[in-house]
């Protein structure tokens, strides 16, 4: 935006600097002229004493004062003023050199450089927490513009893989003359199915990231029942036994997104667990002003250094990529993105039992 151009501030200090000298110097000269004006008598007259002599005066000495202060006066002000001028300066200028360095950082990070620090020294004063909150802030966007590109890359690559399979699959049978083409179109429509699954994650992120969906009065156990009911046959299929308990749980928020996240969290308790007799529990809990959905299944022991990285998109446990588990990815990571969304906060920890598996905690706000 184009401004009218005005004074720099180490000008105007400077001249708010010598304006006080100034003032404070014609105050203190006033007051002694006005001392002067009340002690000093108007006129002199020198009376002889004992020994004789005449008369003489009067000398006017308010007048020859006057003479002899005014132009001592002037002088004096005339030097508070060119000592207020250089030192006002050099002082203001001393005083705003951290600005330059705060305002040269800012022109760099507006050119695209996030890896610029101020790194201002000194002790702690208000340029200093400026410069600080400012290189918190560089760190912080240059973490996540990381994040964002490491998560761009790994998209395109998990997009590619459905597309590449495909073509090799093409390939095969247009070099096969006697190829079977049910099998074909099978692999083909699993291969697709997954490819549109790995899409739709993808929306969902990007929806639970942007905020903006309608928020209503949510019951959870009445999701987790619901998710429960859907992947039971999936739970028998993998001998994997599933206990619910706990209130009626109000929160705030999106019915469709919370199902969501419920579903990934009972969809990765039965598909990560023990290959055979696993168990998930997964209770609701309400407090005065929070509400908390646990989900805990046995399954394979994690230590707490995977744990900590399995929200990040696309990545998978100990597991090979891409077994037969058939998720994306991106279940952990949409699960941390919509409690995020919903002001919740998203706790995994290993169990340390013989059985293993995870525990996972989402604390949200409670709604009344
Ligand atoms: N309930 C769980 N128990 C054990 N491991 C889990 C559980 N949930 C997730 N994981 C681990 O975290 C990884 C990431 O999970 P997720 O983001 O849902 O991706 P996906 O399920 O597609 O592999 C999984 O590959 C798995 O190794
Ligand atoms: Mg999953």
């Amino acid at each position: 935006m184009a401004r009218a151009p005005g004074l720099s501030v180490r000008l105007k200090l400077t001249l708010s600097y010598a304006g006080f000298l100034m003032l404070a110097g014609a105050l203190l000269l006033g007051a002694v002229w006005l001392f002067l004006l009340r002690y000093v008598p108007d006129r002199l007259m020198i009376v002889p004493g004992s020994t004789g002599g005449e008369i003489t005066g009067p000398f006017p000495i308010r007048s020859n004062l006057l003479q002899v202060f005014a132009p001592r006066a002037a002088a004096v002000l005339g030097i508070l003023l060119i000592v207020g001028l250089l030192g006002g300066w050099i002082l203001a200028g001393r005083m705003l050199a951290p600005l330059t360095r705060i305002t040269e950082a800012t022109r760099l990070t507006e050119s695209g450089s996030l890896s610029h620090r101020i790194e201002l020294s000194g002790p702690s004063d208000e340029f200093r927490e400026l410069a600080d909150a400012f290189d918190a802030m560089l760190a912080r966007l240059e973490a996540h513009d990381a994040e964002q590109q490491r998560f761009a890359a790994n998209a395109s690559h998990e997009l590619r893989t459905p597309l590449a399979i495909t073509k090799t699959l093409l390939d095969v049978a247009r070099n096969n003359p006697d190829r079977d083409d049910g099998d074909l179109v099978e692999r083909l429509r699993a291969v697709n199915a997954r490819a549109i699954d790995l899409t739709e994650a993808l929306l969902l992120l990007s929806r639970a990231d942007q905020r903006s969906f309608p928020r209503e009065r949510v019951d959870l156990s009445l999701l987790a029942e619901e998710a429960v009911e859907t992947l039971l046959p999936l739970a028998e299929k993998r001998g994997v036994s599933i206990e619910t308990a706990g209130d009626v749980s109000f929160t705030c928020g999106s019915q469709a997104l919370l199902l969501q996240l419920t579903t990934n969290l009972v969809h990765n308790a039965i598909v990560h667990n023990l290959p055979a007799n696993g168990t998930v529990w997964i209770t609701t809990r309400a407090d005065r002003d929070r509400t908390v959905l646990t989900v805990e299944n046995t399954g394979e022991r994690l230590g707490p250094r995977v744990v900590s990285t399995l929200t990040e998109p696309f990545q998978r446990g100990t597991e090979r990529v891409h077994s037969d588990h058939g998720g994306v990815g991106l279940g952990l990571a949409i699960v941390k993105s919509i409690t995020q969304a919903h002001d919740g906060i998203l706790t995994l920890t290993p169990r340390l039992t013989e059985t293993g598996g995870l525990r996972i905690t989402v604390d949200l706000p409670a709604a009344h």
